[in-house]
C-alpha cells in the first residue's frame, strides 16, 4: 500500500536511522518497535481516561477492498455546514482587517489551540544554535555553501531529556547578498539507509532537477529541519522530546501541544537562526513539507507570522482538507493511537462522543490564519497518489478561506470550480495545483518557484 510508504519510513526513521531497510528489521529492532507500540497505546489510553472517554469510533480503511473503506466517490460526499470565518461567535459579521486581527482571528486561534493542535506551553526553554560543520561544495555542479547545525535546547530544568534540533542550510556561492530560502520539514540523511532510493520523497519526477537544484539554480537557498529531532513521531515519545522536556517527563494534559505544533515551534527556532545568518534574507523564508509534514507546514504558517510563503504538500486530513467532508481519511483515523500524537488530547473527543460537525473550526480557517500571506496548496493525482489525501477537500480548504484574503484586498483562490489535473491556479494569493505524480511535492516545484518569484522578485530567465 503506497499510502503507508512514507508513514513507515517516518516511523522507522524516528526509531533509528539504521532500521530503515524495509522488511529487514533485526529481532532487536522488532522488539523496540513492539515496545513503542505498547507505550503509544498506553499513552493513548491515558489521554482517553483523562477525557473520560471509554470508546472511540474506528477510522476508515485506505484499502478500497475493505468493508470499511474510505469514501472515494464524490456522489457520496455528505452535506455539511462550515463555520463562517468572517462571522464572530456573537453572530456579527466582521468587515475590516482590523476586526479580523483584533476580534475574529483570536477566536479562531483559541479554537484551534484548545481543540485541535494544542497550546504552546508558557515557558519553553531557549535554543542555542551551533554550527557543527560548514563546507563549500556543489550540487549538480552548482556551487553551494552547506552548513550543518544543531539547535541545543536548554534542559537545565530536566536534564534527563536532551533535545538537539538538526538543521541543514545550503546557500548558493558566491553570496553577494542575502538570499531567500525554503525551509523543508524533511530528512537530512536518507530514511532508506545507505541505499540510494529509486524515487526519493520530495524530489522531482524522472528527468527533472531536484527541488534543491531548482532553488540553487534560481539563486535561492534551501534548508532542512528534521522533525523527529524536535519531537518523536509517535505517542510513546510524548514524554520525551520538547513536549516531554517541558512536561518534565510526564504525560500531556488535554490542551497541551501535539507533535505538529512542536515541529512548527522548531521551524520558528530555525527562523530565529536565519535572522542571524548573513547569507539569508530572513524576510523571504518559505516553509514546505509533505503529508504529515504538509500538516506541520500549514500549522507553522498559520502560527508564525515571519514565514513569507508556504508550500503545503498533500497535507490531507489534519492539514488543509475540510475535516467535515466524508471522503478519504477521517477524523476517526487522526484520533487513533497511530496519529493522535500530532494533535492535542482534546481532539480525540471528536471521534467519540462528539463528531467532526461539532468542531468549532474547520481546515479552511487554518488556511485563513495564514492570511494575507500567500500559500500554495499542492496535491498528487488520484491515480498515482490515491484518494486518501482528498485533493478536492484540500482545494475546498483554499476556497472557503478566500473570503478572508478578499477582506485584505487579496484574490484568494479566485474560483470555486475544481480544476482538472495539472491546471495551475496561481493567479491569487491562495494557489492550488494537483500534479500528475504521486505522494510528493516534486512535480510541483517548478510551478511553485514561478509563483514564489512573483512575491520574492528575481523572476529573471536563467
Ligand atoms: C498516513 C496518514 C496521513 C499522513 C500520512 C503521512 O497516510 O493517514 O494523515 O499524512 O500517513 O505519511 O504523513
Amino acid at each position: 500500500m503506497r499510502k503507508y510508504g512514507l508513514a513507515i519510513a517516518v516511523v522507522l526513521m524516528a526509531l533509528n536511522d539504521s532500521l530503515a531497510q524495509f522488511g529487514r528489521r533485526t529481532p532487536e529492532q522488532d522488539s523496540i518497535f513492539a515496545r513503542l507500540q505498547r507505550q503509544t497505546r498506553a499513552d493513548h489510553q491515558n489521554m482517553m481516561a483523562q477525557l473520560g472517554i471509554k470508546a472511540l469510533r474506528p477510522g476508515v480503511s485506505g484499502n478500497p477492498q475493505d468493508a470499511n473503506a474510505a469514501n472515494r466517490d464524490e456522489n457520496k460526499v455528505n452535506s455539511y455546514t462550515l463555520p463562517d470565518p468572517l462571522v464572530l461567535k456573537n453572530g456579527k459579521k466582521i468587515k475590516t482587517p482590523q476586526d479580523w486581527w483584533q476580534k475574529r482571528r483570536p477566536e479562531i486561534v483559541e479554537d484551534f489551540e484548545k481543540e485541535i493542535y494544542g497550546r504552546l506551553p508558557p515557558h519553553i526553554p531557549t535554543v542555542q544554535w551551533k554550527v557543527v560543520s560548514s563546507k563549500d561544495t556543489v550540487i549538480a555542479n552548482l556551487p553551494i555553501k552547506e552548513k550543518i547545525l544543531r539547535g541545543v535546547v536548554d534542559n537545565s530544568s530536566f536534564p534527563s531529556i536532551k533535545v538537539e534540533i538538526e538543521l541543514l542550510v545550503a546557500t548558493p556561492r558566491p553570496t553577494t547578498k542575502p538570499v531567500p530560502i525554503v525551509l523543508e520539514f524533511g530528512f537530512i540523511q536518507s530514511p532508506f539507509g545507505n541505499t540510494p532510493p529509486v524515487m526519493p520523497i520530495g524530489l522531482g519526477s524522472a528527468g527533472e532537477p531536484t527541488w534543491k537544484e531548482q532553488l540553487i539554480a534560481r539563486g535561492w537557498g534551501y534548508a532542512i529541519i528534521v522533525p523527529s529531532s524536535i519531537q518523536a513521531d509517535n505517542g510513546a515519545g510524548l514524554t520525551e522530546g520538547i513536549i516531554g522536556l517541558v512536561n518534565q517527563g510526564k504525560p500531556r494534559k488535554p490542551e497541551d501541544w501535539g507533535a505538529l505544533r512542536a515541529w512548527s515551534w522548531g521551524a520558528s527556532r530555525a527562523l530565529d537562526y536565519f535572522e542571524t545568518d548573513q547569507d539569508i534574507d530572513a524576510k523571504r523564508v518559505a516553509i514546505e513539507g509533505l503529508s504529515r509534514y504538509g500538516k506541520a507546514t500549514v500549522v507553522a504558517m498559520a502560527f508564525e507570522p515571519r514565514f513569507s510563503l508556504a508550500f503545503i504538500g498533500s497535507s490531507g486530513a489534519g492539514g488543509v482538507k475540510i475535516l467535515r467532508r466524508v471522503f478519504g481519511e477521517q477524523v476517526e483515523n487522526l484520533a487513533s493511537s497511530g496519529e493522535y500524537h500530532w494533535f492535542c488530547g482534546n481532539f480525540i473527543k471528536y471521534a467519540g462522543p462528539l463528531t467532526p460537525s461539532d468542531l468549532p473550526v474547520d481546515a479552511h480557517e487554518l488556511v485563513a490564519l495564514c492570511a494575507p500571506r500567500p500559500v500554495f496548496i499542492s496535491s498528487g493525482s488520484p491515480q498515482v497518489e490515491g484518494q486518501w489525501v482528498d485533493a478536492k477537500g484540500m482545494f475546498l480548504g483554499g476556497v472557503y478561506a478566500s473570503p478572508v484574503y478578499r477582506l485584505f484586498g487579496k484574490k484568494g483562490l479566485g474560483t470555486t470550480q475544481f480544476p482538472s489535473l495539472g491546471t495551475p491556479l496561481v493567479e491569487g494569493d491562495i494557489a492550488y495545483r494537483q500534479h500528475a505524480g504521486g505522494h510528493s511535492t516534486g512535480p510541483n516545484w517548478s510551478t511553485w518557484i514561478a509563483w514564489a518569484c512573483r512575491y520574492w522578485g528575481e523572476c529573471k530567465y536563467f
